[in-house]
């Protein structure tokens, strides 16, 4: 059960004109809390004006060893999003020694270091994730290779340069290294322009040997990993062998149309090991009911984006507005988003401890 610890900032390092890596020292007593894997993020959060705003992050830094301690500190990448209440108070406000409200590490958008040769296509943030994966794979795991394909739209403001630039320096046969900016043309590398589908489809098989990637990383604005995906669909690789998270929804498809819903419906959730059945307010999704309740259900994004909310339907039917967060077997399974979630049925039993 993913809980809210108080962490200190331990340093604000300043990686472009619009973002910044904060990095967290985590107390002994808590480091098994937040060990993580590679590729998951952190939920932070801050009350305003008596509204309590949660973002998530991704963690940048390595994940730690499973035959070790927990993580004794942990870093985060956040770029300033235009209006967001979050990012800007990071940048602006947040300073060392600093404590902010940090949960417990979650998501699915990870890998389990073995062998083979894995690869990620990324956009402006998304390296965030992509960082600690890449470290990560390349510390553990000697016979492993990365093709790291990414693309900014000017060398100033990609994030993480000298980091990425260390790794291929540490790991040079190992990491093969692709940047495409889309608006500066760079001395050497590839031709500048956006990575549409069109692109990636003629690209990726020129760059490496598709069918004998383990695992492709996707992860950045909608566009780019919706593209990447059909790219690699039309390529012939598996949907199993493609994981993605995305950032920036705003640009994704309208939430479903609504369906017919019945006029009275409760919803009875398992939460940490206590149950309880509440009424559904019309227009609320699951989570905003069982919130009402039970304040200390687990979200972060309520955009259907980070899968905090992830919860198993035991019973009833529900509608989801948009999922960008379950992978496809995790909803044949019955999971599904609280968030994003609005009954069908008169009764619907939701387990989050599953
Ligand atoms: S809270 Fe992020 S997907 Fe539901």
């Amino acid at each position: 059960m993913a809980r809210f610890h108080p962490l200190q900032v331990a340093a604000v390092d300043r990686i472009t004109d619009d973002s910044v890596a904060l990095t967290f020292t985590v107390p002994a007593e808590l480091r098994e809390e937040y060990r993580h894997a590679p590729g998951q993020h952190l939920a932070l959060r801050r009350r305003v004006d008596g509204t309590e705003i949660r973002r998530t992050y991704s963690i940048c830094s390595a994940a730690p060893d499973p035959a070790g301690d927990g993580p004794a500190t942990l870093r985060v990448g956040v770029r300033l999003v235009e209006g967001g209440a979050f990012s800007a108070y990071a940048l602006k406000e947040i300073n060392a020694g600093d404590e902010l409200e940090v949960m417990t590490p979650a998501g699915r958008f990870t890998l389990q270091p073995t062998p083979g040769l894995y690869a990620a296509v990324v956009g402006g943030s998304g390296i965030t994730p992509v960082l600690s994966i890449v470290s990560t794979l390349l510390a553990r795991e000697p016979s492993a290779r990365f093709c790291l394909i990414r693309s900014d739209r000017t060398a100033a403001s990609t994030m993480f340069l000298e980091e990425v630039a260390d790794l291929k320096d540490r790991y040079p046969e190992r990491l093969q290294l692709v940047t495409v900016l889309s608006r500066e043309e760079q001395q050497a590398g590839l031709p500048s322009g956006r990575l549409d589908r069109e692109r990636l489809a003629g690209l990726l098989p020129a760059l490496l040997p598709v069918e004998q990637v383990a695992g492709w990383y996707l992860c950045g604005p909608y566009g780019l990993v919706e593209d990447t995906e059909k790219a690699l669909r039309g390529l012939g690789v598996d949907r199993a062998r493609i994981h993605q998270e995305i950032f920036h929804v705003d640009a994704g498809p309208a939430p479903a149309a609504a369906t017919a819903a019945p006029e009275h419906s409760t919803v009875t959730a398992l939460l940490d090991g206590r149950g309880g059945t509440w009424p559904v307010r019309e227009g609320e999704s699951l989570l905003e009911t069982v919130l009402r309740n039970r304040p200390d259900a687990p979200y972060a994004c309520k955009g259907g984006v980070c899968g905090t909310c992830r919860a198993f339907l035991i019973s009833g039917e529900v509608r989801m507005d948009r999922n960008f967060a379950l992978e496809t077997e995790e909803t044949e399974a019955g999971y599904v988003l609280a968030c994003q979630s609005h009954p069908l049925t008169e009764t619907v039993e939701l387990d989050f401890d599953r």
